[in-house]
């Protein structure tokens, strides 16, 4: 804690879980929105619903790790409202990692689908009726949820981009 503020990093667990669940995150989010498309080349929803269950697990790691471990401060040149939007997204974006794979596991709990972990071992269902109130529920907030998070990675990529260009703080080399 003797640097200097802002030029404090993320520890080496908090990168690189911030990196591999970013990365699973987008694939996903492509792989979700163009399944359909891609049906006729490639089934593309085991490996989500896989990758989708590991998100879950890392976030939850990820978690407990934030709250073990609390984030440097940021540049004291940043402004209030420019702090407050940034720990707004970052908390919906712990929300989106944990709901997002929860409603799949829900929507995928009322499908005739078989449900699996890399075919390793099989998940278990939830005991929801299939097309019922909660497999609905479940659906439509699985797809808000991904427009959410696009919304959210474009502006996160945005802000990270002008502290690094514009700005040229040390906000992206902490978490890099
Ligand atoms: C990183 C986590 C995840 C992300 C970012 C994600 C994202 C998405 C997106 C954007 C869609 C397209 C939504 C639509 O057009 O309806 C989708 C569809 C779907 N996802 Fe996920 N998902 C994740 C995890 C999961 C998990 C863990 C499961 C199941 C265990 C799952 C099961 C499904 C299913 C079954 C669909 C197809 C819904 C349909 O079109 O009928 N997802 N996902
Ligand atoms: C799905 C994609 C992503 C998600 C869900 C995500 C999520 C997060 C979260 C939750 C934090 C706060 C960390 C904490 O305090 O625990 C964070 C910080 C950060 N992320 Fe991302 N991120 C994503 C992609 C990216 C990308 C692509 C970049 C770079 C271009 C990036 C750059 C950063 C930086 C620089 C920070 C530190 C910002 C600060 O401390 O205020 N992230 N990210």
């Amino acid at each position: 804690m003797t640097a200097a503020a802002g030029a404090e990093r993320y520890n080496a667990v908090a990168r690189t879980l911030h990196w591999v669940i970013a990365l699973v995150i987008i694939g996903n989010i492509i792989g979700g929105f163009f399944h359909d498309a891609l049906e006729d080349v490639v089934n593309v929803m085991p490996l989500h619903k896989s990758l989708g269950l590991t998100v879950l697990a890392l976030s939850l790691v990820r978690l407990g790790w934030r709250v073990a471990n609390p984030a440097p401060p940021l540049p004291a040149h940043t402004p209030p409202w420019e702090k407050g939007a940034a720990h707004l997204t970052h908390a919906v974006f712990y929300i989106l990692m944990i709901g997002l794979p929860m409603t799949g596991w829900l929507v995928s709990s009322g499908s005739k689908y078989p449900l699996n972990w890399f075919g390793l071992f099989d998940v278990p269902k939830f005991g929801i009726t299939p097309d019922g109130a909660i497999d609905g529920f479940a659906h439509e907030t699985h797809e808000i949820m991904g427009w959410v998070a696009v919304f959210l990675i474009v502006l996160h990529v945005g802000a990270a981009l002008r502290h690094h260009f514009v700005l040229k703080d040390d906000v992206l080399r902490r978490m890099a």
